[in-house]
This record gives C-alpha cells, sequence and structure tokens, in this order.
C-alpha cells in the first residue's frame, strides 16, 4: 500500500466539515475588512525565500522543500504565503499609487520540513492578510483586529501577544545590548543560539529549546531600547487595541522567526499556550526584493491548529465522528419506475436550493431509512409505482412520522414549504 508523506494529513468527513466552515469564517472576515483574494504559485524560485524569509532562519536553513526542475532550475515549495504575495505585487506592480490602500488575502498549502508533532505538520495551510502601502498605525491595528475577530467568532479565545521591533536604528541599538548580554553566557545554550549570536542574535530571544532558560528570560527587553518615534507607534497601537476590546499582552519575547519584520509583530496564542496565527510589519521587504519602498503589514493563521482547537471544544458536538454528510430530503426508490421518478424529483429539488440524497446503490427499504437518518433528512418522499400512476408522492415528516400524499406537480413547493 502505498501511504502519504510523513507529516502530511488527508482531510474528510467531520473534518473536512470543520475546514470548509474555518475556510467560509475567515473568507468572509476578509470580505468584510475590503480584502482581496489572491493566489499565488506553490512554488516560487528559491531565491524568493533565501532573501524573503532570510538566509540565517530556520526556515531557510533547515526547513524548505528545495528542488530543481527538469530545465535545472532551482525551485522552493512555499514555506509561507507573503514572500510569494510581495513578488507578485512587484512583478504586477498591484501596489497601485502611493497611499492607495492595498489588501489582499489567501488561503493555502504551505510546505516546511520540520520534525512532526502535534499543530506542527510538513504540509499545513494558512489563511493570510497582506495590507499595502499604509505605514498609519490604523493598518496595523486593522491587520491585528481581523485575525482577532476571526479567531473569536469562531469562538477561540486567544490573547494578542505584541512587541515592537521598532525601527532600524532601535534595532541596532538593541542587538548590540543583546550581543553584549548573552557573549558571556552563550556556552550555556544551545548550539543554534551560538551560531544565531553571530548570525542573528534578535532570534536567539525565540528559541524553542532554550525558551524557558533563565538567561533568555532575563535578556534585555526591545520595548526598553525602543527611541521616541517607535516607543509613540507602539503605543498609539496599544491605545487603538484597547478602543476596541482586544485582549493583549506586551511580551518581549515575541520576535518571530522570520527575517523580514519590523516595528509591530504579534501572535495570536490560545489558553492552552499554541500559536494559531502570527504576523507583523516588514517595512523594507518590498524594496529589498526589487520593488518600491512601500510599507505593509499581515499575518498569518495556522488553519489546521484551529480545527485542532475547534475538535476539541463544544461548537461541533452534534456532529458524530463517522459523518458522511447531511441532505434536507430523502427520497426512496425500489423499483426501476420509481428509480426514474427520483432522479426526475432529485434534480427539481436540487435546482431549486434544497439538498437530497437518492437511493443510488441499489439499497433495501429498510436500509435507506437508516441512511436517512444518518443524513439527518427532515423530509423523505416515499416512492411507489400506485402513488405514482395518480401522480401523487408520500411525504413523510422525519421527526413527527406524519404522512401526506402529494401531487407530483406541486411536490417543490410543497417542500420548500415544509423544510
Ligand atoms: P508564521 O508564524 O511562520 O508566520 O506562521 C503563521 C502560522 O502558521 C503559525 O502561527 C502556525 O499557526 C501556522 N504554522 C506554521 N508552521 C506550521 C506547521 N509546520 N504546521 C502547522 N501549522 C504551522 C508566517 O508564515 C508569516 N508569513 C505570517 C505573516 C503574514 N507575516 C506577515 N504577513
Amino acid at each position: 500500500m502505498i501511504t502519504k508523506p510523513k507529516g502530511t494529513y488527508d482531510i474528510y468527513g467531520k473534518d473536512a466539515l470543520i475546514l470548509e466552515y474555518v475556510n467560509t469564517v475567515c473568507e468572509n472576515y476578509a470580505h468584510l475588512y475590503n480584502y482581496g483574494l489572491i493566489r499565488t504559485p506553490i512554488f516560487e524560485s528559491s531565491e524568493l525565500y533565501h532573501r524573503s524569509v532570510g538566509e540565517t532562519s530556520d526556515i531557510v536553513t533547515k526547513e524548505t522543500y528545495d528542488f530543481k526542475d527538469r530545465s535545472d532550475r532551482d525551485l522552493t515549495l512555499r514555506p509561507e504565503g507573503t514572500a510569494g504575495v510581495v513578488r507578485s505585487v512587484i512583478e504586477n506592480k498591484l501596489y497601485g499609487n502611493k497611499n492607495d490602500a492595498i489588501k489582499l488575502f489567501y488561503n493555502g498549502t504551505m510546505y516546511r520540513y520540520e520534525r512532526p508533532q502535534a499543530g506542527r505538520n510538513r504540509e499545513f495551510t494558512q489563511f493570510g492578510i497582506e495590507f499595502f502601502n499604509s505605514f498609519e498605525t490604523i493598518s496595523d491595528v486593522e491587520v491585528i483586529s481581523v485575525g482577532y475577530q476571526i479567531l473569536k467568532s469562531l469562538g477561540i479565545d486567544v490573547t494578542v501577544h505584541i512587541n515592537s521591533l521598532g525601527d532600524l536604528d532601535s534595532r541596532k541599538d538593541y542587538t548590540k545590548c543583546l550581543v553584549d548580554y548573552f557573549t558571556p553566557k552563550i556556552n550555556e545554550l544551545c548550539p543554534d543560539c551560538q551560531k544565531r549570536l553571530k548570525t542573528n542574535p534578535l532570534r536567539i530571544l525565540d528559541c524553542k529549546y532554550d525558551k524557558e532558560n533563565e538567561i533568555l528570560k532575563n535578556a534585555p527587553k526591545m520595548t526598553e531600547y525602543l527611541n521616541e518615534p517607535s516607543k509613540e507607534r507602539f503605543n498609539d497601537i496599544l491605545k487603538q487595541l484597547d478602543i476596541l476590546d482586544i485582549d493583549y499582552e506586551v511580551d518581549s519575547n515575541i520576535v518571530r522567526g522570520l527575517d523580514y519584520y519590523d516595528h509591530t509583530v504579534f501572535e495570536y496564542i490560545d489558553d492552552d499556550g499554541t500559536t494559531l496565527g502570527g504576523g507583523g510589519r516588514y517595512n523594507g521587504l518590498i524594496e529589498s526584493l526589487g520593488g518600491p519602498q512601500i510599507p505593509a503589514v499581515g499575518f498569518g493563521l495556522g488553519v489546521e491548529r484551529i480545527i485542532n482547537k475547534l475538535k476539541e471544544s463544544n461548537t461541533f458536538n452534534d456532529i458524530s465522528d463517522d459523518y458522511e454528510g447531511n441532505a434536507e430530503v430523502y427520497i426512496m426508490s425500489v423499483s426501476d419506475e420509481e428509480r426514474l421518478h427520483a432522479i426526475e424529483i432529485s434534480q427539481n429539488l436540487r435546482l431549486n436550493g434544497v439538498s437530497c440524497e437518492i437511493n443510488s446503490c441499489n439499497l433495501s427499504l429498510k436500509s435507506q431509512f437508516k441512511i436517512a437518518d444518518k443524513l439527518k433528512a427532515k423530509q423523505l418522499i416515499i416512492l411507489n409505482n400506485e402513488d405514482l400512476k395518480k401522480g401523487l408522492v408520500n411525504v413523510k415528516d422525519n421527526a413527527t412520522k406524519e404522512e401526506q400524499k402529494v401531487d407530483e406537480s406541486e411536490l417543490v413547493e410543497y417542500i420548500i414549504g415544509v423544510l
């Protein structure tokens, strides 16, 4: 038997229903906040990720799926969505006029060669939004709100852990101070952190391995090194989050695992400590990839992590684990004549917006009743040759068990009336 690759998964049944629900909520919110869909390729040139996510990031050094195509091009399966969207914005000149808000959303699979564990897959899905052309704090706050409100409307409580990496000057001062702090202690940290001291000291704060180490906990805080404009900006964002009643916590350990961020960075963290999504501002990225100097901010939500969370909650309790679908109406037939009527009636119902199912597996009447219950059909249309000859069909209310004879020509109208 050929099995799925490690770190991937098949999604069907109840989980697929939850997935569809999450997608619908995410997309509805994207439209409510006026974001338009963008779809970019699942693979891009490897250089794109080296230059955006960062040469020294864990993603690029250890986690990308790199391959050569048959014409020897270096390609990479996308490990995240932002870089591809930025590439497309530059290539298609989507940035428009300065100060036009460009607001895009995407929903697609990403690939990271990580050690598979709960909530960490090699193929996973991100719903994300990216807001270009505004450096107003209103745009940071809007982006944070979209993710927060999506999670809230799905019934998931999160706290937004937020930090500011400040502007370039603030970050230079802070990085110097981190190097001074970590250098005498570096042998007590993991080999990756030892490398990070030289390549990207800020990343030490984000280390998954040394996360609980006192050395990390006592490290100087970025917020103490912000210069006045960066500090003012950050405080302004916090003020707006208060106005919008968004639950947040200033968390100086949020530095994020991708190189492109400046100023605001944030993560949505639930009550079990799971990070359901994260994002931030990346004002330098567009220019560093050859585009104009335009500011941008965005986030990505981990769709599978959201699904796992919803499965643990009561939200989908009334759907059985062996869910195989729903239909409002089940049409029962046994003989060939009955079956011909069934296909015609089912088409009429479906074209009038009523979901229905028919006996397409030559089942006995008894089995059809069972299936109808499983599908939670509210109305049963029970066909029999004698009634059909008179132009009549039997309709049974599956809750009250009351039966009615209905003229076949008035059936659709009748069903819509009783549903
Ligand atoms: P990220 O924090 O790397 O950010 O990923 C965002 C979310 O994707 C995570 O919070 C997590 O829920 C989910 N995720 C990441 N890796 C995995 C995995 N291996 N398995 C399952 N879920 C995972 C970004 O990717 C940025 N592009 C977000 C962004 C958009 N920043 C600005 N704009």
